[in-house]
């Protein structure tokens, strides 16, 4: 059987996260993980067996690996992004894609034009807030435009990271729910 090979950026939460499910895959491998932070970085790498890499630019030149899982802060997603493709590397990031809309647009087009997958979690389509909803707008007729944010909490547990604007985006709220419904 033919396995992806996945490199992992980041070595917080959600890297340990997406390891569990890789792990559990018998169609992924799990190569490196690259991360500044040492310590927590070494750790993961050690207990799945992988290679250790400091400098996350590494990790996406190896040829051994086929696919890249970016779980870093918000405001390096964009940079990584674009600097993954342009290596050939499929890639599924943490949301945001980039900061900006213009950064966003070069990443999907280089995409395209490259053949990648590009992929930015989190499958919030597939949730059933968005199944219900999608539903009930359904029922108010035809409309102009809907809009549906969501703002989630963040990881209480490094403050100086969540109530960072650049890095981690809004200030966090619990669950708060804002729907917007133009008529035609
Ligand atoms: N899909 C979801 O449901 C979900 C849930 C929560 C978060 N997220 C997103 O997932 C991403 C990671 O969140 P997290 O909760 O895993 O954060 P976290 O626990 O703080 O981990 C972030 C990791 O990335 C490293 N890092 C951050 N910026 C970096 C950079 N510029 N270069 C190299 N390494 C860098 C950090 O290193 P240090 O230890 O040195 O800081 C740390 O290892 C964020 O974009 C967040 O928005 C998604």
């Amino acid at each position: 059987m033919t396995k992806i090979k996945i490199g992992i950026i980041g070595s917080g939460g959600m890297a340990r996260h997406h390891l569990a499910r890789f792990s559990a895959m018998e169609t992924a491998d799990l190569v490196a993980i690259a991360s500044r932070n040492e310590q927590t970085g070494s750790h993961l790498a050690t207990e799945h067996e992988a290679v250790f890499i400091s400098e996350w630019r590494c990790l996406i030149e190896r040829e051994d690996i086929d696919g890249v899982v970016i779980c870093t802060h918000n405001d390096s997603h964009g940079e990584i992004v674009l600097a993954a493709l342009q290596a050939d590397k499929h890639v599924f990031v943490e949301y945001p894609l980039a900061s900006d809309i213009g950064a966003g647009e070069v990443v999907l087009r280089l995409a395209e034009e490259r053949g990648r997958v590009l992929r930015v979690s989190h499958p919030e389509v597939v949730s059933n807030t968005h199944k219900a909803l999608k539903e009930k707008i359904g029922e108010l007729g035809d409309l102009l435009l809907t809009s549906f944010v969501r703002l989630t909490p963040g990881r209480g547990s490094r403050p100086e990271i969540l109530f960072n604007l650049p890095v981690s985006g809004t200030p966090a709220h619990f669950f708060i729910y804002h729907n917007l419904s133009c008529h035609l």
